[in-house]
């Protein structure tokens, strides 16, 4: 039972804070992604709870362990690095075995235990081979073997497949997220990609600056981020500045440039007309109908013009100017025959907004 407990931790090089106070609660058998750009903080903080790294503030348990303060090796923690760190002059089983002899495991054991985690990624029969005769992917596969076979208590994998190429970055993801459900560990998980950190995490950590932004499952922090960083961050969206002009009990209605926004608020607390806000919009939220359509039922509707279209296979990126010359991105599954005119339809209960410019 290994829950992973993140109280208030800080650590700074010299002027840059890279982690600023992170405290988050981690479940046994959670898949929990650290997500966020470059120089957020990510691997700093891993490092921390794989014990590469000191704290100045703030404690780590494991269960009712602390070990922040424990050396790296008495942890039960394995980490794989987005290099994989390979000992090329040792053989595949080599590599496997390394942390068992480490360990001081029994020779009569090693070679079981090695053949059995290379069994669990799939290479079963590569014991005898050199790291230089594996591809990318096998190699991801050995260094995730190699921290399987000590039987760890929680996985750590920093950005692990990145060097990878991208389909067998999406074969790799379902795999690394099999084995950690059929294993029931409890893994921490980096990376600046979006869609990677939905497809495999129960709950994800937004980081930015050395701290969290949101915290919540993929479809919370997609659906209604809390910021407009997280908008942005979370795939392409439509973010627009403008006032917020008028307010019944449950709708709202924003104005960007010379277009009113409806806004379904659903409840949420909200800015008092008059204040500046910022609205996040998707591009599927938004639909594209011949000029003229009538939305349907509850949906807000604006005169548009088609200015670009990309095809880009499963949808179709479309470009639309607004009356006043505003520019929309929609992702559309179909859209009305020919140029011309069109209909640009929403569901104002998918319009995020936020206090304040964007
Ligand atoms: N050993 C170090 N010495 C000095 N500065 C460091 C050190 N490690 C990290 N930093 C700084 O701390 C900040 C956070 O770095 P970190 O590596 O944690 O970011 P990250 O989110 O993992 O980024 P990336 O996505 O590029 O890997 C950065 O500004 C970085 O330059
Ligand atoms: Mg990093």
């Amino acid at each position: 039972m290994t829950a992973i407990r993140i109280a208030d931790v800080a650590r700074s090089f010299g002027e840059v804070a890279a982690v600023r106070g992170v405290s988050l609660d981690i479940a046994d058998g959670e898949f929990f992604t650290l997500l966020g750009p470059s120089g957020c903080g990510k691997t700093t903080l891993l490092r921390m709870v794989a014990g590469f790294c000191d704290l100045d503030r703030g404690a780590i348990h494991f269960g009712d362990r602390r070990i922040d303060t424990v050396p790296p090796h008495r942890r039960n923690a394995g980490m794989v690095f987005q290099n994989y760190a390979i000992f090329p002059n040792l053989t595949v089983g080599g590599n496997v075995a390394y942390g068992l002899k480490a360990r001081g495991v029994p020779a009569a054991d090693i070679a079981e235990r090695a053949a059995r985690a290379l069994k669990l990624v799939q290479l079963d029969g590569y014991a005898g081979r050199q790291p230089h005769q594996l591809s990318g992917g096998q190699l991801q596969r050995v260094a995730l073997a190699r921290c399987l076979v000590i039987e760890p208590a929680v996985l750590l994998l920093d950005e692990p497949l990145s060097n990878l190429d991208a389909q067998l970055r999406v074969e790799m993801r379902g795999e690394i997220r099999r084995l950690q459900k059929s294993l029931g560990i409890t893994a921490l998980y980096v990376t600046h990609d979006q869609e990677e950190a939905m497809s495999i995490s129960d709950r994800i950590a937004v980081m930015r600056l050395g701290q969290v932004e949101q915290l919540g499952t993929p479809a919370d922090i997609y659906r209604r981020p809390a910021t407009p960083f997280v908008a942005r961050f979370m795939g392409t969206t439509n973010l627009l500045s403008g006032t917020l002009t008028g307010r019944s009990s449950n709708r709202a209605t924003a104005r960007v440039g010379a277009t009113d926004f409806v806004i379904d608020l659903g409840g949420r607390p909200h800015a008092a007309p008059g204040a500046a806000v910022s609205i996040s919009l998707r591009p599927e939220a938004l639909r594209v109908l011949p000029h003229g359509t009538e939305p349907p039922a509850g949906w807000a509707a604006l005169p548009a013009r088609i200015e670009r279209i990309e095809f880009l296979g499963a949808v179709t990126r479309v470009e639309l100017a607004l009356d006043d010359g505003a520019i929309l991105t929609a992702a559309a599954l179909e859209l009305p025959p020919g140029e011309g005119p069109v209909t640009l339809a929403y569901d104002p209960a998918a319009v995020t907004v936020f206090p304040g410019d964007a």
